[in-house]
């Protein structure tokens, strides 16, 4: 071969390469499933769901609801009809098969999805992988199919792959707290109907709080009478509102009834969801003590109502106002929580019961002669000891009932129970002592997995005392350096309401965060990359809005970074977390738009300029929200910077 043959075919095997690369990557686009895939290869053509469906499935009762779902989903959108057809040899769309023989890469929740132009087929070991194959299947079809209503003149198609599939942790959850704000039956079922899509398996329900017990306890009906689960109606900012007047009606809260939990649970078992109950206690009980102010250290509790946003705790601290503990000196407590566990460990078959354990203020234990005789008899040091002692009683109860405690890291302060796992909130450190302990771990730190914070600038954020943004969310790591993975069950991200008034808001502040989490719990952690990550979620926002679930673009937004030289001269800094966003700014009160100056280097006001107006494009195509800073506030931020220095 001549040099000239093998430098014209070297030329010719780049471009091929190129080519097939650069051809790759463009076809890979309608590929963009979270969490991300195990494994995904990607092959040329498209499924063309034809407007018959044949379904085949193989016979498990547990099945019987995930097929019904996958009717719904690929009729309702498309209009077409689906059959479950049962006949061998027939070809049909979508395969559904369970192993004889377990394949071990799976475990219980992997799959193996494979799209073709003929069939789509979902093999798992359990019902349970059947399920998370099809909804990586969902993802693939396009973003209409989350429609709850018809939608016309759509070519329904899946690109062809092969996708092998599994967790990373067995417990992905969610938390939702519907003390601070009670959401119904029917909200929490669609919930869970958004949870699921990305493989969610956990709701932690928080039910019961300060602010109202969420949950029918017969043998103890005063727990949720009105005075113990209805409130004055209040907006605006939680924690700081004025306490209610006497004539003020108490209409706002509910509770589930045993009936509704039942079906709560049994709507989350057919999704191949478990529903673990959360008790609050010894502390944030005050609607316990509401309706059995007996139960309490302090004198005069049969004066308490649950409150409906006003301040009730001093922080630094936790310090009560107002006693809001039952009393771990009171022998009536133990047999009320018997009767409560009773009830709540006959009502939810996961395995675990979440008590609490938070937050508990020990001023008035401090105070309390009956507490004081007990830390004497018992030996009791410190109050955390005490706490210590009441957790240990009640993981007795709980074990006499069948079940796991499990409890906020706080539980470790005075000595952990022997068997409680742990779920970590204040950060990974109390997880990090657990497992090192040998106890079992749920990682949820405020750092990475408080979905109430604010996802963006507080100046056009509903305000929350803290910020934690899309980016930040998806560097959660579950396992911290230097322990033992195998005490790491899992991660979850905790919902908390006071300042979610409603489903719409409680969806924005969920979506797309929980997205992050979702990969950081089920994606391989080597497989994790931000830019291809978020690529995926402004691909998802599109299913969000043809399922109609609000979600927030916060991440579009920049932030504000400013500090103050010697003069008083201002200098803010914009940064983007999304990668190829131009942002275009004002200082003249007009709207900015990409025909404004583009920010490239760090802003000095002008003189006498009372506004900065920013906003963010891709190209030509406005993607973040148009934000109006005050100067004033930026020169606020600048001098508070320099007193925290
Ligand atoms: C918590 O956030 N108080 C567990």
């Amino acid at each position: 071969m001549t040099d000239c043959i093998m430098k014209k075919l070297s030329l010719l095997f780049i471009s091929i390469v190129t080519f097939s690369v650069a051809f790759c990557q463009n076809d890979n686009t309608d590929v963009a499933i979270i969490p991300q895939p195990v494994k995904l290869v990607k092959n040329t053509g498209y499924f063309i769901l034809p407007s018959n469906i044949l379904i085949q499935a193989d016979a498990s009762p547990a099945l019987e609801a995930t097929i019904a779902s996958l009717t719904t989903h690929l009729t309702v959108p498309t209009g077409y009809r689906a059959y479950v057809n049962t006949t061998k040899g027939i070809p049909v769309a979508v395969r559904l098969i369970l192993n004889k023989m377990a394949d071990n890469t799976l475990g219980d929740e992997g799959y193996h999805l494979v799209v073709t132009q003929k069939q789509v087929t979902v093999t798992a070991n359990k019902p349970t992988g059947i399920f998370y194959g099809l909804q990586t299947f969902y993802q693939l079809l396009p973003k209409d199919i989350e429609s709850n209503t018809l939608v016309q003149h759509i070519q329904w198609q899946a690109p062809c792959v092969e996708i092998t599939d599994y967790p990373r942790f067995g417990w992905r959850g969610l938390m939702f707290d519907v003390s601070r704000h009670f959401y119904t039956k029917q909200q929490v079922e669609d919930f869970i109907d958004q949870m699921v899509k990305y493989k969610y398996n956990l709701l932690h329900m928080h039910l019961t709080d300060d602010e109202g017990w969420r949950i029918e306890i017969k043998s103890l009906p005063r727990l949720t009478s009105d005075d113990a689960t209805k409130r004055v109606h209040k907006e605006g900012y939680f924690g700081t509102f004025s306490p209610p007047t006497p004539d003020e009606p108490r209409t706002e809260g509910g509770f589930y009834t045993q009936d509704d939990i039942r079906e709560m649970v049994q709507y989350a078992k057919d999704r191949f969801v478990n529903i673990m109950p959360e008790i609050d206690i010894p502390g944030h009980s005050l609607s316990a003590i509401v309706a059995y102010p007996e139960l309490s250290c302090t004198a005069g509790a049969d004066k308490y109502h649950i409150i409906s946003g006003e301040p009730f705790m001093d922080w630094p601290g936790p310090k009560g106002r107002i006693d809001n503990t039952l009393c771990p000196a009171n022998e009536k407590v133990y047999p009320f929580l018997d009767k409560v566990f009773t009830e709540v460990a006959q009502l939810f078959p996961f395995e675990y019961i979440h008590i609490g354990g938070d937050e508990c203020a020990k001023n008035f234990w401090e105070q309390s002669d009956a507490i004081k005789a007990l830390m004497q008899k018992e030996g009791l040091k410190t109050q955390e000891e005490v706490q210590s002692y009441f957790e240990k009683r009640v993981e007795k109860i709980i074990e006499s009932k069948g079940k796991k405690v499990i409890g906020w890291d706080e539980i470790l302060e005075g000595g952990l129970a022997p068997d409680a796992a742990v779920m970590s909130w204040r950060g990974i450190d109390g997880g990090i002592q657990a497992a090192k302990m040998g106890h079992e771990v749920v990682m949820s730190p405020t750092t990475f997995a408080y979905l109430d914070y604010m996802q963006g600038d507080p100046i056009i954020e509903p305000h929350v005392y803290a910020t934690l943004r899309l980016k930040k969310t998806y560097e959660f790591e579950p396992v911290p350096e230097g322990v033992d993975p195998k005490f790491i069950k899992g991660g979850q991200a905790n919902i908390w309401t006071e300042q979610m008034f409603n489903m719409r808001h409680l969806e924005y502040m969920t979506w797309p965060r929980a997205l992050a989490i979702a990969e950081c719990v089920w994606s391989p952690k080597a497989s994790k990359n931000w830019d291809n990550f978020e690529s995926r979620v402004e691909k998802q926002f599109g299913r969000f809005d043809a399922a109609e679930v609000k979600y927030a673009r916060a991440m579009f937004d920049p932030s504000f970074a400013v500090t103050k030289d010697a003069n008083g001269k201002l200098s803010i800094t914009l940064t983007n977390e999304v990668d190829g966003l131009d942002t275009y700014y004002s200082f003249d009160n007009s709207f900015p738009d990409n025909f404004y100056p583009k920010y490239t280097q760090p802003l000095t006001p002008p003189k006498d300029a009372v506004m900065l107006k920013v906003v963010t494009y891709r190209g030509k195509k406005q993607v973040g929200r148009e934000i109006a800073m005050p100067i004033s506030e930026l020169q606020k931020r600048a001098d508070h910077k320099g007193d925290d220095e």
